[in-house]
């Protein structure tokens, strides 16, 4: 667990080797190492290597965008978390694109968590609805299902270790990019919170970092790093678009510097 925001960058399968090369050397230029921001910059697998070699580790991290639960074997076109380990601080696991185009279960997000655990890599486990679960009214069954399960056989310090992304399917720049309204996100995440604290205990609750995503950028990224309890943001389009990541970091470096209100103080008697 940390205090710092965290800015994810989810560069998605995009962009070949050399094009990463490009953009990472733009972010580097643009972006300074800030005590409290951590970003982190999850690109296709084939350019996890190459990154890590260019990369300047005082102000970027990487991250996987998924790796396979089994340690080694016979899994062809499979990689595993085993191989990635010393590569990325953190993988990104149950995205809705996984879970919908290659039809990860709940089941396979859960053993994914684990074996990311197992290979010292900090899973960011992505949860959210579609849009027909939200009309049905389904949101809240969704959430609860989805980190329930992603969550079981875990130790309380590895869940505060752990990183929950809310991402409505819904606000997905790529799904329909309807903008969610920050009011809205805040109770979905502290439900989501809440789904920690019945599993793990209120100090779990309290640590787990949990970020927000979906059609986030520099213009719209305050509403919800404001919100109380978003610990940061995952960002899918944006990223690929250094002067929009870039303006993301800006953005929590000023409102990192805001003056926090202060809680009303009881009057002395
Ligand atoms: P967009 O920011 O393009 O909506 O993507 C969000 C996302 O899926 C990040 O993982």
């Amino acid at each position: 667990m940390s205090d710092r925001t965290l800015i994810v960058g989810n560069w998605k399968m995009n962009l070949n080797t050399s094009e990463a090369s490009v953009l990472l050397h733009r972010l580097e230029e643009r972006i300074k190492a800030h005590q409290d921001i951590e970003v982190v910059l999850a690109p296709s697998t084939l350019v996890i290597q190459p990154l890590s070699l260019q990369i300047d580790r005082h102000k970027f991290r990487l991250a996987a965008q998924n790796a396979f639960f089994k340690d080694e074997g016979p899994f062809t076109g499979e990689v595993s978390f085993t191989q990635l380990r010393d590569l990325v601080h953190y993988v990104i696991i149950g995205h809705s694109e996984r879970r919908l185009h290659f039809e990860e279960s709940l089941g396979i997000v859960r053993d994914k968590v684990a074996a990311s655990f197992r290979n010292d890599i900090i899973p960011i486990l992505c949860v959210g609805e579609t849009q027909s679960e939200r009309r049905a009214g389904e949101t809240r069954q969704v959430l609860h299902d989805q980190v329930t399960s992603a969550l079981s056989n875990l130790t309380a310090n590895e869940v505060e270790d752990m990183v929950i992304a809310y991402e409505p399917v819904w606000a997905i720049s790529t799904f329909g990019g309807i903008l969610a309204k920050p009011d809205e996100v805040k109770k979905e995440m502290d439900f989501i919170r809440h789904q920690v604290r019945e599993l793990y205990g209120a100090k779990a609750a309290k640590r787990v970092r949990v970020l927000y995503g979906g059609s986030v950028d520099d213009q719209i990224v305050g509403g919800y790093l404001e919100i109380d309890g978003c610990d940061g943001v995952l960002v899918g389009a944006a990223s690929l678009n250094y002067h929009k990541f870039a303006g993301i970091v800006d953005r929590a470096y000023h409102i990192n510097r805001q003056p926090k209100e202060k809680p009303n103080e009881p009057d002395e008697k």
